[in-house]
């Protein structure tokens, strides 16, 4: 309730003093000329509280400031952190020789045997995922045995015997690419392995095999790249291998668990294109075999 100096002012005057209200009023009434003043009285509706009002200005300014901060760091975020990269499935790849000309199984099989030193490499599904490249028949064309080191029937293997495959290059322990996991022929270490069946080169003596100089892993090329030796735990992913009627040979997938360092093996890089040629490495040769 508000009084103004120019408003008429109850007193002792306008009421006598039988008045009931006299006294009390005129108390209450007697105020200073010339301003205006505020009397406790019930809330009028109308009336805005100023503090309360400044603290929700307050909170709605916080809230917007935070959201806009909260925006800045998840944008920065999303920018610092790089997007996920990868193909949608496994596309079907043409292996192509050195020279560009189509990888034949007729070509392999005179070309490339269990005594290849070299490490042969091709990159499938992804840009980033080597593969090695064998043939594990022996080199004179016999069937394989103690005296004479090699593997048909290999599962997964493709060509006239089943022996020529294709496992991932890139150690399941911590990563090491090739060459410093490579392909080991006959003869590069005494080490042998009782790797048993199912090729008929299942001797207590299997003397090739995939080893990683990183810390010692091996992987058994006869048995779907399967642990001989750690630290590693898993086998390699074992890249699916297929012909056409010509005996072209095609990278159509994969088989295993997933290229090390990868989500999984179709994420983390980009995918290669319609064919992908083999590419020759000299191996990191380091016979170190955990006892
Ligand atoms: S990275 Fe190959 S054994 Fe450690």
């Amino acid at each position: 309730m508000i009084f103004r100096d120019d408003e008429p002012r109850i007193s002792t005057t306008f009421c006598s003093a039988t008045c009931p209200f006299s006294s009390r009023r005129a108390t209450a009434l007697d105020l200073p000329m010339g301003r205006l003043h505020r009397v406790a009285s019930e809330p009028d509706p109308d009336d805005v509280d100023e503090t309360k009002r400044n603290v929700l200005k307050l909170l709605a300014v916080a809230g917007i400031v935070g959201a806009g901060a909260g925006g800045l760091v998840g944008g920065t975020l999303q920018y610092l952190q790089p997007p996920l990269i990868g193909i949608a499935s496994y596309p079907r790849v043409q292996l192509i020789e050195v020279d560009g000309s189509p990888l034949t199984v007729a070509k392999v099989e005179s070309e490339y045997s269990v005594e290849t030193s070299d490490d042969t490499i091709f990159y499938y599904p992804l840009r980033n995922e080597p593969n090695f490249f064998l043939n594990l028949a022996p080199a004179n064309g016999q069937a394989p045995s103690e005296s004479n080191p090699g593997a048909w029937g290999v599962p997964g293997g493709i060509g006239t015997n089943g022996s020529i495959v294709a496992y991932s290059a890139i150690c399941q322990h911590l990563g090491c690419p090739a060459p410093a996991i490579s392909y080991y022929p006959p003869g590069t270490c005494s080490q042998t392995f009782n790797t048993g069946p199912p090729s008929p080169n299942s001797s207590p003596k299997q003397p090739f095999y995939i080893h990683c100089s990183c810390h010692g892993s091996t992987y058994d090329p006869v048995h779907s790249a399967a642990n001989l030796t750690g630290p590693a735990v898993l086998p390699l992913p074992q890249v699916v291998l297929e012909t056409d009627a010509n005996g072209n040979i095609f990278a159509v997938g994969e088989n295993g668990p997933p290229v090390n360092g990868h989500l999984n093996t179709l994420t983390g890089g980009y995918g290669v294109g319609s064919t992908v040629p083999l590419a020759k490495e000299t191996p990191v040769i380091l016979c170190s075999f955990p006892a």
